[in-house]
């Protein structure tokens, strides 16, 4: 047996929860749960002798989210680091990099053009586009859900809220998917080509739809929004919408296939949707809590500070592991299960709580409550095919294949 199948003997000291063999299939919930229960607050040590705080209960992660004046995302960034994505200097425009005063009122100005109302008034446009791509598929009686469904739904989302023309979501999924290998790489920096592209494109699309002066465009909502008599220049509007791809876009995807397949798995709390649609909002809290797709962030402590027992130095990276809040026994019973009727706890998919919450939920909940709708409208017996697959990675928990068949339908478009 190796140490992986056996995480009840494992030495917790010896394991490095950033080397991607603990995640070849899904997040480690039993490493997790040793680890609540005998190491919340723990000491990571890494190859290059440095290391981190691995934090796995929920309350300490909502302690650290909620702190920010200790726990800084602008310090060092969110991520191990500081370039993992592109240069430090260039992520901290964007809004999950910065800390109060300056975080606070960017978000104020943000969340003008971001309202639930704002959201609301979209789903007759996401409820077209998700007819659109059932129409590609339905006639077949078979497809791959992730690459056929959970793949162009957020991308076609993205470009509604954000103005683009349909024929560059091509484009747009290409800069999406150099991002994401990125975020898996090794070497820093390595998302920095795809976002220069990506950027010079939502430049000329901003100054596009400036001149066209539409009013209800975000870009417009944008401009117009102001906050102490402070507004965003158009250099700050194309640096949220590129924060925008790179949140809204593998986070939906991957919550829609792992939810599917979850529910697929679980064949009698999909019946429980089939026979009352109406549940389907409370499913979409229980896929989001059950598969967390977003395993870590990282703060950097400001001073030395304790938590949960430890001495933390100021300069230490703390890493908070949002699948093992969000099954965290102190805050759910019978965690592992799988259950859409119970009650209904904050979950840590949407990150620790606090002023970082993602600002997308309504979003991504619009857009998960959809597809499900119209998926189960249409395709009332979908049912595995095949083998679902992975892509290996600690960062986000992936399914990039979920083979399915169905009774043929007809379009609908
Ligand atoms: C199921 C899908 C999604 C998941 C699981 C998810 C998850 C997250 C997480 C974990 C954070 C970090 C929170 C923190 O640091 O405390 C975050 C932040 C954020 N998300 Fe999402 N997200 C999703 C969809 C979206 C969508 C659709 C959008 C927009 C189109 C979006 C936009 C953002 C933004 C702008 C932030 C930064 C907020 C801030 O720093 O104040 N997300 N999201």
């Amino acid at each position: 047996m190796t140490s992986i199948e056996a995480p009840e003997q494992l030495d917790l000291e010896q394991v490095d929860l950033m080397d991607p063999k603990w995640f070849e299939d899904g997040p480690p919930h039993d490493l997790f749960r040793r680890m609540r229960a005998e190491a919340p607050v723990r000491w990571n040590p890494l190859p290059d002798g440095t290391g981190f705080w691995s934090l796995t209960r929920h309350a300490e992660i909502s302690q650290v989210s909620r702190d920010t004046a200790t726990f800084s995302s602008w310090k060092a960034g969110v991520f191990l680091n500081p370039d993992q994505v592109v240069p430090l200097d260039l992520t901290r425009n964007l809004l999950l990099y910065k800390d109060p005063p300056e975080h606070t009122k960017y978000r104020l100005i943000l969340q003008k053009a971001f309202t639930p109302h704002t959201v609301a008034k979209l789903e007759d446009a996401v409820r077209a586009r998700v007819t659109k791509i059932l129409d590609a598929v339905v006639e077949e009686g078979a497809c791959d859900f992730a690459r056929d469904v959970a793949v162009p739904v957020p991308l076609g989302v993205l470009a509604e809220l954000m103005g683009l023309p349909d024929e560059d979501i091509p484009r747009l999924y290409d800069w999406t998917e150099r991002i994401e290998e990125a975020q898996r790489s090794p070497e820093p920096n390595a998302a920095a080509p795809a976002f220069v592209e990506m950027a010079g494109y939502l430049h000329e699309q901003i100054q596009r739809q400036a001149q066209e002066g539409n009013e209800d465009t975000l870009v417009m909502r944008l401009r117009r929004a102001e906050v102490d008599g402070e507004q965003l220049d158009d250099s700050e509007i194309l640096v949220f919408f590129g924060l925008l791809v790179f949140a809204g876009n593998d986070t939906t995807r991957n919550t829609l296939a792992h939810g599917m397949q979850t529910l697929l798995e679980h064949p009698d709390q999909l019946e429980l949707l089939r026979e009352d649609p109406s549940r389907i909002p409370e499913a979409i809290e229980e896929v989001l809590r059950f598969s967390s797709v977003v395993q870590w962030f990282a703060r950097t402590a400001t001073t030395d500070t304790e938590l949960g027992g430890q001495r933390i130095a100021e300069g230490d990276k703390v890493v908070m592991w949002y699948p093992s809040a969000s099954r965290d026994e102190a805050v759910y019973d019978d965690p592992d299960r799988f259950d859409i009727a119970r009650d209904k706890q904050d979950h840590k998919a949407f990150g620790g709580g606090g002023r970082h919450f993602c600002l997308g939920a309504g979003l991504a909940r619009l857009e998960l409550r959809v597809v499900l709708e119209e998926v189960l409208r249409r395709m009332p017996d979908l049912e595995l095919a095949g083998q679902p697959g992975r892509l290996p990675s600690n960062w986000a928990n992936m399914v990039n294949a979920l083979p399915v068949r169905f009774a043929p339908g007809t379009r609908e478009g």
